[in-house]
């Protein structure tokens, strides 16, 4: 747009200078002609949504960078917008790009806008939270952006930052939470709320359609083709890995086609059934025309974290590559617990899965020379049941396997038009599901209390004293609580409280940590006499075996060890008499010693898959770590890519903090630039006053194996 209005302004200089009628035409034409083509030029260039456009591309037509000059590359200038989080919640936004303006949201629910070539701020409002944490659009027509927050869409004026009331119901679309950008076209404005799909008019904001998705959610996959007026949303599981999978209607772990006008669901395609492992589909889809066999075709792909690729033909809606020898069905075992399984599973052979789900730990030992190293793991691993799809969930059994952050992860892939592929990074690394029981009423009771704090903090940015009364509370509960089995047995209770409790937890729930944290796990004893688990407390060596790599565990004897198991046996009686025992699954990261994931390398890779065969082109390695005695190529990744015209790849997001560019063809690394914080989101680029500038969120990584702070910065590239 930019472009257009300087040649407004030259025209309006020569309009002054008096020009003859006969040229008048002449101009006029010519005029006209560079409208064209500068409005071509601006759709193409423009970075008006974050993953480029409603196809899902990440792709710029652009190339003044390109292979040859990209040794020139040096950053342009940096913005820090001061709200750098405690709380592990980093930046996930690609900005886009007005014309005019840098649009970026912040962790702390602020919009900005940017000068495109200083990074100087024009202006900064405050939104609910959270604002656009996965996308924004900006419309040209309207001079408005489009943000998605935690109670609707408004939209925002894009010169003042002023809410524009002339649209939608006072400029708001929809109440409900959306972490997307919504998607604007013909007077309609379609939104992605978590667990809906809604479609709103324009000018009043009235709701055209709604689809609910009965409990899946959308948390990252959200496109929209205009040529064949189709919506692609991909979807998650359940809440939570024991729950209810049985439902009706069930949209989980789908690619869901619908029609934009109607709302009517063309067709769904599920890859996981009764999904209880957390494989949700991830990513935006990406539609594109495809070469088959001579024939053209309209496709979109979509993406599962269990690596399963979906190539689907949007008019007919069948597989792209529909021939039975494409697909293998995996025969599953179910569970014994009151729980539904599905009896089989399909794998998707081509296009060319990202990922095997199964880990193969007996290889991977044999790969390892560090005694110490096996030994823990194969501790570790003692009671795990490993290197089989869908392994079922079971209170008796830990499951390791692939893919929890992927295979592929939420922020997608990329087209890249100059070389027919869709290149996308993926994660490798393995985990653990654990599951036990949780006692209902301590956990009810614990719920109340966050609820309680909750509604009077009214985003996720809790005061320091908000925080520490909320700890307060539900500490005292925790301590109330606890006392209760001393009517059981006081004597068992006074000895688990002297032995046990340091670790095992005043109510014994035990401790993990989180994959934001790390690998720390102490089991959860609530309910273990019914559990294989339990056989710890058969003997003294058992017990002693349990502890193996327990620091500073007090000495027991084989009676103490026999009135705990007493105390255990009764206080559970109670518990399963009153139906409060219920299962819960929990993943973590696995492992080694080292703390670092325990499988070969590549821990992340990048991939280009050729659309018109399904076949991958390339693979290689994505990041690098070095540790005091290892160098690992190829690492966990959560930050994007973005292809262009100038047969780049732009790719972020390991803990390296690099952003790098590739050869888009070849795969070949070709510069590297070292980032404060990784990067956290896929970077975009735009072109302002006759210069490409390239343009990545430097937020940080959240996970665990990411050792710095997350950072607030938005840093761009320009040649030198
Ligand atoms: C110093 C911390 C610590 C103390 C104290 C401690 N434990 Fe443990 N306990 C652990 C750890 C760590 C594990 C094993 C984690 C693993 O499998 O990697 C464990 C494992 C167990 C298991 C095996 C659970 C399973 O999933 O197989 C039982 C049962 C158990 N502990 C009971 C007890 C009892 C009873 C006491 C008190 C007499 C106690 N522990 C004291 C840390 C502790």
């Amino acid at each position: 747009m930019v472009v257009m209005k300087k040649i407004y302004v030259c025209m309006k200089s020569n309009e002054k200078m008096k020009i003859k009628p006969t040229s008048r035409l002449f101009i006029s034409t010519i005029f006209s002609f560079l409208l064209l083509i500068t409005e071509a030029l601006s759709n193409e260039t423009n970075w008006d949504f974050s993953n480029g456009n409603f196809e899902g591309h990440k792709f710029s037509k652009l190339k003044e960078i390109n292979i040859k000059n990209i040794s020139q590359l040096k950053k342009a200038w940096t913005h820090k917008n001061g709200f750098i989080p405690k709380n592990k919640n980093n930046s996930q936004i690609t900005p886009i790009f007005t014309g005019d303006s840098i649009i970026i949201s912040t962790v702390n629910d602020n919009l900005i806008s940017l000068n495109p070539s200083s990074g100087k701020e024009k202006w900064r409002i405050s939104l609910k939270n959270p604002t656009a944490k996965r996308g924004l659009l900006y419309s040209d027509k309207l001079s408005t952006i489009f943000v998605s927050t935690g109670s609707g869409v408004v939209a925002i004026k894009e010169s003042t930052g002023e809410i524009n009331k002339d649209i939608g119901k006072n400029g708001y679309f929809g109440n409900s939470k959306s972490l997307l950008s919504p998607i604007v076209y013909d007077e309609k404005v379609l939104v992605a709320f978590l667990n809906k799909i809604e479609s709103f008019s324009l000018s009043e904001g009235k709701k055209n359609w709604t689809i609910n998705l009965n409990g899946a959610r959308v948390w990252s996959g959200f496109s929209y083709d205009k040529t064949t007026n189709t919506v692609a949303i991909v979807t998650s599981n359940l809440v939570h890995l024991w729950g209810k999978t049985d439902i009706d209607p069930d949209y989980t772990n789908s690619l869901i086609l619908i029609d934009g006008d109607t709302g009517k669901i063309k067709c769904k395609f599920q890859d996981v059934r009764h999904d209880h492992w957390d494989f949700d589909m991830v990513g935006s889809p990406i539609f594109t025309d495809v070469k088959i066999l001579n024939e053209k075709k309209r496709a979109v792909y979509a993406f599962s974290k269990t690596g399963n690729v979906f190539a689907i033909d949007v008019k007919t809606c069948k597989f792209l590559f529909d021939d039975k020898k494409n697909f293998k069905t995996l025969k599953t075992e179910t569970s014994k617990y009151n729980q539904t399984y599905s009896t089989e599973q399909t794998k998707i052979l081509l296009p060319e899965p990202l990922l095997d789900q199964r880990y193969d730990f007996e290889s991977f030992l044999k790969t390892l020379s560090d005694k110490e190293n096996i030994d823990y793991l194969k501790f570790k691993t003692r009671k795990a049941k490993y290197n089989k799809d869908f392994i079922p969930l079971s209170l008796n059994y830990d499951v390791l396997m692939y893919g929890l952050h992927g295979g592929p992860s939420w922020y997608g892939g990329t087209l890249d038009f100059n070389n027919d592929q869709i290149i996308i990074p993926s994660n490798h690394y393995p985990w653990v599901l654990r599951s036990y029981y949780y006692d209902r009423l301590l956990t009810k009771v614990i719920n109340l209390n966050e609820k309680f704090f909750s509604f009077f903090s009214k985003n996720n940015y809790a005061s320091p004293f908000q925080k520490k009364s909320k700890k307060f509370a539900s500490e005292t509960i925790e301590k109330v609580y606890s006392k209760l089995p001393y009517f059981i047995d006081a004597k068992g209770k006074s000895l688990y409280e002297a032995k046990c409790q340091s670790c095992h937890g005043i109510n014994r729930k035990g401790k993990y940590a989180s994959e934001t944290y790390g690998d720390t796990y102490i089991p959860n004893l609530i309910g273990i006499t019914f559990t294989n688990k339990i056989k710890s407390l058969d003997s003294l060596d058992n017990f002693n075996y349990s502890h193996s790599y327990a620091k500073g565990m007090p000495k027991l004897n084989k009676e103490e060890i026999k009135i705990i198991k007493n105390y255990f046996n009764e206080h559970d009686k109670i518990l399963k008499k009153y139906n409060l025992l219920r299962e819960w699954g929990s993943w973590q990261l696995f492992l080694d010693k080292d703390k670092l994931p325990a499988s070969p390398p590549p821990w992340g890779k990048i991939s280009a898959i050729d659309i018109n065969t399904g076949k991958i082109n390339w693979s290689i390695p994505f990041g690098a770590r070095e540790t005091d005695n290892r160098k690992i190529i190829g690492d966990k990744n959560f930050g994007g890519v973005l292809s262009t015209a100038g047969n780049l790849l732009f790719a972020t997001g390991t803990p390296d903090k690099y952003l790098y560019a590739y050869n888009s063809e070849t795969g070949e690394n070709i510069w590297k630039y070292q980032l404060p914080f990784a990067g956290s989101s896929s970077p975009m680029t735009y072109f302002y006053e006759g210069e490409q500038y390239i343009l990545v969120n430097s937020g940080g990584g959240k996970f665990f194996g990411y050792e710095e702070e997350l950072g607030d910065q938005i840093i761009a590239f320009k040649l030198n």
